[in-house]
């Protein structure tokens, strides 16, 4: 019995020990090996490259840096909370995961269309099994710590533990650098081509005539790959309406009677309306339509063959915001997206939940629309206030709020929006990219930041566990914590210094545009805590207090200024953001 009893504790030990054990895939040898996603409707290898491909660097502690733009817990590309219920992952402390690829999720749309290519053409499950899953931090949500590729068990809700597979930095890095040097510097717009290659590499097989023939019964063998070359895109004429760019193989065309494309929502697939459906007569061009640009349109072509027989290949659908993720406002926890409804521009602002006092602190700041990236800031087209955006209902991140406004700006190429602070033209927060071109605004850690410092401590945690708790310094300021300053990462202190009040900024390293967004702030002293903002007895610009080199810590600068008011108690110290005498972002408790 004891023997038995030995066996089963191992055998359980065994399988507990397997269950979160996931196996790690280290080079381009062992993901082929891997049998993982190899062929077409598959998308999870064509996942994996493309999350390659947004990897701007690996830091000392081979953790991924995204670039600063990027945060999946605002659902970016359809990523989503994935809880790991079941343990398939291995379990995570103070980070979470989440999973990108369902490609059902309309966000998805903005993922590249060689990612979403079989998904649209096919429709048995296996075109939307694969998922790439990253852990993050909340704080930090560029900052990569795990990726992993896995698929549906389509027994079960969840992941295959077999079909699970831990991705090393070094693949991503072997993944992200072009095979060939010569193509490196076309990178930008051959990510297409270059997954076909990436593709290749792996032996993936992308032939998909049993899908083909399952959806069109009718649809000879023949027409294996018979897709393989063809382009259209939808993009934007100057008047907000669709242009499609098409090519097709020239062998495509002369084995076809007539080609057709529909251009219309997804959904209408039925569609009769002539206005949305075109004749092609050449191998490749551009049409200027009047369809309206909307998000979700998509090309439909139909190839007749002699016999008047359609066969019908979905296009990549139109993504609203042309696949460009959120832009980060500066110093706020919020975010900026143009993108278009009706052929209009539109601006969306993404609120992070916990910056729940944005409409004091945002309450002068306004989006302004302008037709070219090159015009001034005063040079606007319209604007709006950011406080008078519609509340998105039915948004779910859950830690986001979505605000949305429609402009009657037609949108374009060219067209671009900026979020102002304020009536000063020099208070530009945000500034998206301009419509339709190609570079991307890419914000990386280390080439703003002196330093990167590690996991953001809680505030009170770090004065409560360094030498500030015990050292003279705590006592000079009374005994009392800094007082955090809203929505900001810096916090305010009251101490003194041969008598006379003193404050002190302690500002994050990772705040590095701090000087920007503190420009016109400004820190008042106040004989007593009943005094109004305006009756201050003096005052110092916040980015004139001097930087104290020797105290700063891992994670915060600390700056100071020591006033002309003598100490005494009921004083007080507040942060304000600007000249005006409402937005008080801290107060510090009375001496
Ligand atoms: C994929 O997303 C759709 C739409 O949000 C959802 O209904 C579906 O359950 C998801 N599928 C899986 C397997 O998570
Ligand atoms: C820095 O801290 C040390 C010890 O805590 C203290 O003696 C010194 O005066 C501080 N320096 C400044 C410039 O505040």
């Amino acid at each position: 019995l004891q023997i038995i009893l030995v066996l089963c504790f191992l055998l359980f030990w065994l399988y507990s020990a397997g269950a979160s054990s996931v196996q790690k895939l280290s080079n381009i040898e062992e993901l082929k090996n891997a049998e993982y996603g190899k062929s077409a409707p598959h998308h999870g290898l064509q996942l994996l490259f493309w999350f390659a491909q947004k990897v701007l660097d690996v830091d000392k502690n081979n953790n991924l840096i995204l670039d600063l733009n990027f945060d999946p817990h605002r659902g970016d590309f359809g990523f989503h909370l994935y809880e790991n219920r079941q343990g398939v992952l291995p379990l995570l402390s103070w980070q979470s995961y989440y999973s990108v690829g369902n490609l059902s999720y309309p966000a998805a749309n903005a993922l590249p269309p060689y990612v979403r290519r079989y998904y649209r053409n096919t429709n048995v499950p296996e075109k939307n099994m694969d998922r790439l899953i990253v852990s993050v931090d909340q704080n930090r949500p560029n900052r990569m710590f795990k990726v992993f590729i896995t698929t549906h068990n389509q027994e079960k809700s969840d992941f295959d533990p077999s079909k699970t597979y831990e991705i090393d930095p070094a693949l991503i890095s072997e993944i992200r650098y072009p095979i060939d040097c010569r193509l490196h510097e076309e990178k930008k717009n051959m990510d297409d081509e270059r997954c076909g290659q990436f593709l290749k590499q792996i032996e993936y097989n992308s032939i998909d005539c049993t899908y083909i023939s399952r959806r069109k019964k009718r649809s000879p063998l023949s027409q294996c790959n018979t897709f393989e070359g063809i382009k259209l895109v939808i993009k934007s004429t100057k008047q907000g309406s669709a242009k499609l760019t098409w090519k097709i193989p020239v062998d495509i065309m002369k084995n076809t009677k007539k080609v057709v494309v529909n251009i219309d929502t997804w959904q209408n697939t039925h569609s009769s309306d002539r206005k949305k459906k075109f004749t092609l007569y050449e191998p490749s061009g551009d049409l200027e339509t009047s369809v309206s640009l909307n998000a979700g349109l998509q090309p439909r072509l139909q190839l007749f063959d002699s016999f008047g027989t359609p066969v019908t290949w979905y296009g990549p659908e139109f993504d609203g915001a042309n696949r460009v993720i959120p832009i980060r406002i500066k110093g706020f926890d919020a975010s900026l997206q143009l993108y278009v409804e009706d052929g209009k521009a539109c601006a969306r602002l993404f609120i992070k939940k916990t910056f729940s006092n944005w409409k004091d602190v945002l309450y002068y700041s306004w989006v302004g629309f302008y037709k070219r990236s090159q015009h001034e800031n005063h040079d606007y087209y319209t604007y709006q206030y950011a406080v008078k955006f519609a509340k998105v209902q039915s948004y779910n991140t859950m830690m986001y709020d979505i605000y949305q406004y429609k402009s009657n700006l037609a949108i374009a190429p060219e067209v671009q929006i900026r979020l102002l602070m304020n009536r000063n033209y020099n208070s530009v927060l945000a500034q998206t990219t301009s419509w339709e071109s190609d570079e991307e605004i890419t914000i990386l850690p280390s080439k703003i930041c002196k330093s990167v410092p590690g996991h953001k401590p809680e505030l009170p945690l770090l004065w409560s566990d360094s030498e500030y708790f015990y050292g003279p310094e705590f006592y000079d300021a009374n005994k009392e914590f800094p007082t955090a300053i809203s929505n900001f990462d810096a916090s305010l202190q009251l101490f003194t210094k041969d008598g006379k009040a003193c404050a002190k900024l302690y500002i994050e390293k990772t705040f590095c545009d701090w000087e920007d967004v503190f420009y016109y702030s400004w820190v008042g002293f106040y004989k007593s805590s009943d005094d109004k903002n305006g009756d201050y007895y003096t005052f110092q610009y916040a980015v004139k207090f001097k930087k104290i080199e020797s105290n700063s810590t891992k994670d915060y600068d600390i700056y100071q200024y020591k006033s002309k008011l003598v100490i005494a108690p009921g004083v007080q110290i507040r942060f304000l953001l600007d000249k005006n005498y409402d937005k008080t972002l801290a107060k510090t408790k009375p001496w």
